[in-house]
């Protein structure tokens, strides 16, 4: 069977390769002519960790291929899978103009009875909008299923395979069964496929998105009291996620959730909801929470430095927003970045695969660095901004030889304070337990940041 996906982007991408590796013929339609001349060379345009491998085997045997044109792509196609991005507005809503485009072309290309699957995340209504976009261009051939993708970059291809469950939204049963093929020629047998109508389909994966931010934000928000009372976070997030009714995935404290998706997907659930004529409070405390969380970063560097960072020279590991993808998009390391720029201070960076995705916002006072040890050669203070498995371990002799002055901010709570306090180092997390007080009124309340005892 042959079927296109329209947008090679991070879902896009790994849902054509992950299909072509199920044995299915996909062209990817995508309209940027660097992208496309990327990945007609045989290389991928960005980094996803196992996805290049599955891309090469796939296009090396002809069983993917990229183009820039609807017609070529919708060719013989059976279905069509749209994943062009859905960035905010400045209302926060979704900006579907990229979807509209897509439907513009597709009802000029596409082969009779096309079923038409939306990967993309889509507010409520969507798909309805484009049943409309269609019939008003005569395809009332072409169904709309909705089929919201759950995927996590940095283990994309893992997640598309072997998902926790494939949501399909359609008001048909025999398009609903032709998506539903698809996923059986490689899901396990228990994972649940759960068929509903569109508008359920599109909610699902916005309440999912913001359930996870709320856990981020709440779990933040615990980090934050335990700072103020001089309790440790830790016993208290291993006792919370040891309750099944709970879990331990997304309660992490650290330096706040970024991404394409957690952030946009809660703004645009949040406008939806206004549209609706519903106030939706604790969203907006969830997105409030983590923007304050982003700061509270850059404000414990701040009062560590006495309000002084003109001079000073900061080393930031990691600037992807998470480990294992090269993706900056609403990333905390770009936040502090512009802040520690702002202040005048000189920044020393390294990401494993991210930083030629920074190109544009680095500027004389930013130093890419080659690796890890480089970046705190020479530097005030390391900030770690992901987690990355090389920072988890690092030769912490060295990073202390290097640096002028042994300090750590942990934005991600990676590490040991009392390992690193007995090594020498002053240490500065979320939540984590005191050794030494710090003067009352301190920004962290009396008991939180490490200081070695000297
Ligand atoms: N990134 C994630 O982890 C993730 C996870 C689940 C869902 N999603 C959703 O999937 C969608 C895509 O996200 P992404 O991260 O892959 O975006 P992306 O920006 O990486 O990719 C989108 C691609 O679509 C292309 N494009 C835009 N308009 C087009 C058009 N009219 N025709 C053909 N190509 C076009 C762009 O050039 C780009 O390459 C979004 O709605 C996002 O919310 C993303």
């Amino acid at each position: 069977m042959h079927i296109a996906v329209i947008g090679a982007g991070y879902v896009g991408l790994t849902v054509g390769v992950c299909l072509a590796e199920s044995g299915l013929s996909v062209s990817l339609i995508e309209l940027d002519e660097d992208r496309v001349w990327v990945l007609e060379r045989g290389e991928l345009p960005f980094y996803e960790s196992g996805l290049t491998d599955l891309y090469v085997r796939n296009f090396q045997a002809g069983h993917i291929g990229c183009t820039t044109s609807y017609s070529r792509g919708l060719d013989g196609v059976t279905a069509a899978f749209l994943a062009v991005g859905t960035p905010p507005l400045a209302d926060g809503s979704a900006d579907l103009s990229r979807a509209r485009a897509a439907i513009t072309e597709i009802a000029k290309y596409a082969p009779e009875h096309l079923v038409l699957v939306i990967k993309s995340t889509v507010p409520v209504g969507t798909a309805a909008e484009m049943r409309q976009l269609l019939d008003k261009a005569a395809r009332g051939d072409i169904e709309v299923v909705s089929n919201p993708e759950f995927l996590r970059q940095g283990q994309a291809v893992e997640d598309f395979l072997h998902p926790d469950r494939v949501v399909i939204g359609a008001d048909s049963g025999e398009a609903a069964r032709l998506v539903k093929q698809l996923y059986q020629r490689f899901l396990d047998a228990d994972v649940p496929v759960l068929v509903m109508d569109n508008a359920s389909a599109e909610m699902a994966k916005y309440a999912s998105n913001a359930f996870l931010a709320a856990r981020v934000s709440y779990v933040n928000e615990i980090a934050n009291i335990c700072d103020h009372i001089g309790v440790s976070v830790d016993d208290v997030v291993k006792a919370m996620g040891a309750d099944h009714r709970i879990g331990s995935q997304y309660l992490q404290p650290g330096c706040g959730y970024g991404g394409s998706c957690l952030a946009k997907d809660l703004q645009a659930l949040m406008a939806t909801a206004r549209a609706g004529g519903y106030a939706a409070t604790l969203l907006d405390a969830v997105a409030q929470t983590n923007e304050d969380q982003k700061r509270l970063l850059c404000r414990k560097i701040h009062q560590h430095f006495e309000g002084v960072l003109e001079g000073r020279t900061i080393a930031i590991w990691g600037l992807a927003f998470k480990e294992k993808t090269d993706d900056v998009r609403e990333s905390p390391a770009i936040a502090l970045i512009d802040y520690l720029i702002g202040q005048h201070a000189h920044v020393q960076v390294f990401d494993p695969v991210a930083l030629s995705q920074v190109v544009d916002v680095l500027d004389d006072r930013i130093t890419e660095c080659s690796d890890e040890y480089q970046a705190v050669d020479d530097a005030d203070a390391l900030v770690v901004m992901t987690p990355w498995p090389e920072f988890r371990q690092p030769d912490w002799d060295r990073v202390k030889s290097l640096l002028r002055v042994p300090v750590v901010f942990d934005g991600r709570n990676l590490y040991d304070p009392a390992e690193l306090v007995g090594m020498g180092f002053t240490y500065v997390g979320f939540g984590r337990p005191q050794v030494t007080r710090l003067p009352s009124g301190s920004l962290y309340g009396p008991h939180t940041q490490m200081v070695a005892n000297k």
